[in-house]
């Protein structure tokens, strides 16, 4: 009888966990969307669909999936599909590519800030969730008070579970994983919250869109999902701009379609039908880069620029932000296995703490070790430990650098430190960082038996000797800047959309995607993306049963 009850309660609380995780089981890449991917070049010069969406990224992918339940939608992307650039579709290839020199076509294109610090962005359907490290961990809880929309709790669980039944995973941690998570647990960052996707105070492992081998199921597995008759996804090609017409009201100019060019530069129209819409889903940096060329900024820009106004508003292109990632370099006397990060460390000071393990080859130039590269027999073995803060508060600007040119990339700059309270958050990491380096778990990467922080070797600069001391603490953090990769701004909530994304002074036009947030969500921002895409897609459905 008690055995009974106890065989009850286990399958019960087993079945407890797999609903609660829902996580997607391991597969093989599903390559079915591509039954809806056109090269633009073999589209029709004009076309006309309910729902346009420019950008087919991280944000979109779930967002036209949703709209194609009911509605015929085309996408438009600049990149190519990922099966013309089949490294991007593993862990190992992922390196390579993101080190791959930029001929204009390759997903990961770059771009430096205005800052000096090197930078990259997706280029290829799927968006950056195409290069990333494929970390996947849900917002911070006051991320739905302080994003200014006004959030059904219960549509957001139910979008976030639409994700992460499809394309995230579960793997086993990696043996320098379970090194780093046992550092961050001795450095006192707790409590142990083992694994979860929630966004908790302590020391966790979460999900990942890399299964456990290594394969990458990004944004674009979620195009499956949809309706896959009602989709058409152009690829290799340009959004120029939107097209506005007056004609339905006169109060404001609606989005009535978009003129975009393929690879063989021929021009296209399409247009949306009668309470459809054109959304912006082309990233922080395309976003706003699409509004201004369209004549949505500041009257002076624009002006400069000589592009005929739309709607005025001199939010567009701020508030540009990236959140700054400082760390260090601690060479291995024995080999690491490589791995991707499947650990964070959350402070309550909300300072993130993440590591990877790689295999660099003598010659690198120097330290990235975003992913795993085993291929040279002359190696090193490198552990990286970086850290971010949430927000940032400092930030830039974006502006354009052509009038006519989508292929130009604007300028850009986030002004990283520029406000105190962000330098503070990095001593602070920082220092966490230097606690680390003193625990029991990280002496298997020192090259010399020392006491505390004494005898790692580190490629590149290490951590100054007096970590009390706030002036060399804030040298270390200005003179080690690099991205986390995680910008954003640019068309915020209440600046440049309202709460429903829709942007103002305007109709049938909204931005779905990280050019709305005023802080980066969570540890890591996908996950949120993807749930937004998936959540503005189900509000747009429900709102067109039931118009107001
Ligand atoms: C190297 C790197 C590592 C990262 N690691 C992680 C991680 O581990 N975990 C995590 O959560 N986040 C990570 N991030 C951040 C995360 O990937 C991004 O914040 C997120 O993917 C951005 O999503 P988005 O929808 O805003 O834009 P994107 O996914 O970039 O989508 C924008 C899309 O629009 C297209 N586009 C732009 N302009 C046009 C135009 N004019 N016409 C047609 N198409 C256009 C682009 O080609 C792109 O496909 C990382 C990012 C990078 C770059
Ligand atoms: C699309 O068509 C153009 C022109 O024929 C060609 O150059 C390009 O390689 C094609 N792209 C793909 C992904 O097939
Ligand atoms: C490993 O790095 C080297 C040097 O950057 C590069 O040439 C090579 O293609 C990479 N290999 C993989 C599998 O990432
Ligand atoms: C948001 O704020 C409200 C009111 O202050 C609070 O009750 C609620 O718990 C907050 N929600 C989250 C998710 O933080
Ligand atoms: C993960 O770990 C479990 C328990 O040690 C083991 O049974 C399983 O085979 C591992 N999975 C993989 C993919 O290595
Ligand atoms: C025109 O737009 C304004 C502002 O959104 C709206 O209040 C009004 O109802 C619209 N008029 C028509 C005829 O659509
Ligand atoms: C470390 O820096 C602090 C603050 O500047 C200073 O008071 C202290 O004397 C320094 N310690 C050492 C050992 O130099």
């Amino acid at each position: 009888m008690a055995e009974a009850l106890l065989l009850f309660l286990l399958s019960y609380i087993l079945q407890l966990q797999l609903e609660v995780l829902g996580l997607a089981t391991s597969s093989n890449h599903d390559f079915s969307y591509m039954k809806s991917v056109y090269n633009a070049t073999d589209l029709p010069l004009e076309d006309v669909y309910d729902y346009i969406i420019v950008g087919g990224g991280t944000a979109g992918c779930p967002l036209v999936a949703t709209l194609s339940r009911k509605y015929s939608v085309l996408v438009v992307e600049r990149g190519s599909a990922p099966v013309s650039y089949p490294q991007v579709l593993s862990a190992g290839g992922s390196g390579a590519n993101l080190l791959q020199e930029d001929d204009g076509k390759t997903p990961a294109q770059r771009f430096v800030s205005e800052d000096g610090v090197p930078n990259v962005r997706g280029r290829i359907l799927g968006g950056s969730s195409m290069i990333n490290g494929g970390f996947f961990s849900r917002a911070h809880d006051q991320f739905y008070n302080q994003s200014g929309i006004d959030w059904e709790m219960d549509v957001v669980e139910k979008a976030y579970k639409w994700v992460e039944d499809s394309i995230v995973f579960r793997s086993n941690l990696s043996s320098f994983q379970s090194i780093f998570r046992k550092a961050l647990l001795q450095a006192g960052v707790g409590p142990d919250n083992g694994f979860t996707l929630q966004h908790l105070v302590g020391t966790k492992s979460s999900g990942s869109t890399f299964d456990e081998l290594g394969r990458r199921h990004g944004a674009v597995e979620l195009l499956n999902r949809g309706v896959l008759k009602n989709l058409r996804v152009a690829v290799e090609a340009y959004v120029e701009k939107i097209i506005f017409s007056s004609s339905n009201n006169a109060s404001r100019l609606s989005a009535t379609g978009v003129v975009y060019t393929d690879s063989k530069g021929r021009t296209h129209r399409a247009y949306i039908r009668d309470k459809g819409e054109v959304i912006l889903s082309a990233g922080a940096i395309g976003s706003p880069q699409l509004l201004l060329l369209s004549g949505i900024g500041s009257v002076d820009h624009l002006f400069s620029l000589r592009i005929p106004i739309v709607h005025t508003n001199p939010h567009v292109g701020n508030f540009m932000a990236d959140n700054p990632r400082n760390g260090i370099d601690v060479v291995s006397p024995s080999a690491l296995d490589p791995s991707i990060g499947q650990v964070v460390g959350i402070t309550s000071d909300f300072n993130y703490i993440q590591a990877v393990s790689a295999n660099l080859p003598f010659s690198f130039p120097q330290p990235f070790g975003l992913f795993p590269n085993s291929t040279s027999p002359l190696q090193l073995s490198v552990a990286t430990i970086v850290e971010k803060f949430s927000g940032p508060k400092s930030t830039g600007s974006l502006r354009l650098l052509s009038s006519a040119e989508v292929k130009v990339s604007p300028a850009v700059r986030f002004n990283y430190f520029s406000e105190a309270v962000d330098l503070g958050r990095c001593v602070k990491g920082m220092r966490k960082i230097g606690d680390l380096l003193k625990t029991e778990s990280l002496e298997k990467l020192k090259f010399e038996d020392l006491e505390g922080a004494e005898g790692f070797q580190f490629l590149g600069p290490s951590l100054p000797k007096n970590q009390s001391d706030d002036a060399s603490m804030e040298t270390f953090c200005r003179s080690t800047v690099t991205s986390y990769w995680h910008y954003h701004g640019g068309c915020l909530v209440g600046k440049v959309v309202d709460g429903d994304y829709r942007v103002k002074g305007t109709n049938s036009l909204r931005v779905v995607d990280g050019s709305t947030f005023n802080a980066s969500p969570g540890t890591n921002p996908q996950a949120t993306l993807m749930m937004i895409g998936r959540y503005t897609g189900l509000k747009i459905l429900q709102e067109r049963r039931a118009p107001k």
